[in-house]
């Protein structure tokens, strides 16, 4: 796991192929634009220690198998690596592996309105779980499965367009596992953790895998 703070440094913005910076262009708030350069640069810098290719001369693949767009999960094409990108607020996340696909996710709490979103994202039992929860502690437990749903659909690569409330998992101060999911995009064995992203935040991994996780951090 590799961890940075945003920055939208020139010299990393040299690093983007012509249609990221068309991308780079479209983003209007200054924080959507260095989330996006420093989680790219992040990819370029340490896919090349991986791989051996040159920064410069990494191109990501974003097509995406449902529809054909190109809006899918970023891959280096040509390599067994895998890896997966995610930020928000002040972090930016790249995992990277060999031999499975995986997904990660940060989330910063919001304001946003959980009980309407937990229609969307929770499977009936969680939303139970959370109903019962003291209500201070409801925002938290809610971002924390909102993070592992979503690295679970990052590692398949579905994304959004998978539902979020068919996977049911386990409850939030449980250790993270899939407890059953039934729907066209699932999958097993799935293999999740939970990561420490500081107060405020919510980051999960997940790895389409049956063997054991072994997690190592880099980045302030
Ligand atoms: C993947 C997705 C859930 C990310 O949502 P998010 O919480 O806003 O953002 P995160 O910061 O956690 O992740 C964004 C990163 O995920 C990666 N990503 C994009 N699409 C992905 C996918 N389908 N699967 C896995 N990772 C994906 C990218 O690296 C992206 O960051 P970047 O473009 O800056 O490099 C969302 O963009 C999505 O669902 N995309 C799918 C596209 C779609 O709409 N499909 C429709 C059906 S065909």
């Amino acid at each position: 796991m590799h961890w940075a703070a945003p920055s939208d440094d020139p010299a990393m913005r040299d690093l983007l192929d012509a249609a990221e910076r068309e991308r780079y262009d479209r983003f209007r708030r200054p924080a959507d634009r260095a989330r996006f350069v420093t989680g790219r640069f992040l990819a370029r810098t340490v896919l090349a220690e991986v791989t051996g290719l040159a920064e410069g001369d990494i191109r990501f693949s974003t097509h995406c198998p449902h529809c054909g767009a190109s809006h899918g999960k970023p891959r280096l094409p040509g390599h067994r690596v895998d890896f997966s990108l995610s930020h928000s607020g002040d972090r930016v996340v790249l995992a990277v592996t060999e031999g499975a696909d995986i997904g990660v996710d940060v989330e910063q709490e919001s304001d946003r309105d959980i009980e309407r979103l937990a229609e969307m994202v929770l499977a009936a039992a969680e939303r139970e779980v959370l109903a019962a929860l003291p209500p201070e502690r409801r925002r938290s437990a809610f971002h924390a499965y909102w993070s592992r749903k979503e690295a679970i659909l990052k590692a398949t690569g579905h994304g959004l367009a998978a539902s979020m409330s068919a996977i049911r998992l386990s409850p939030p101060d449980a250790p993270a596992e899939v407890v059953a999911w039934d729907g066209e995009a699932a999958v097993s064995p799935v293999r999740l953790a939970d990561l420490s992203a500081g107060p405020g935040y919510a980051a999960s991994l997940a790895a389409l895998t049956g063997r054991p996780l072994k997690i190592t951090e880099q980045g302030p």
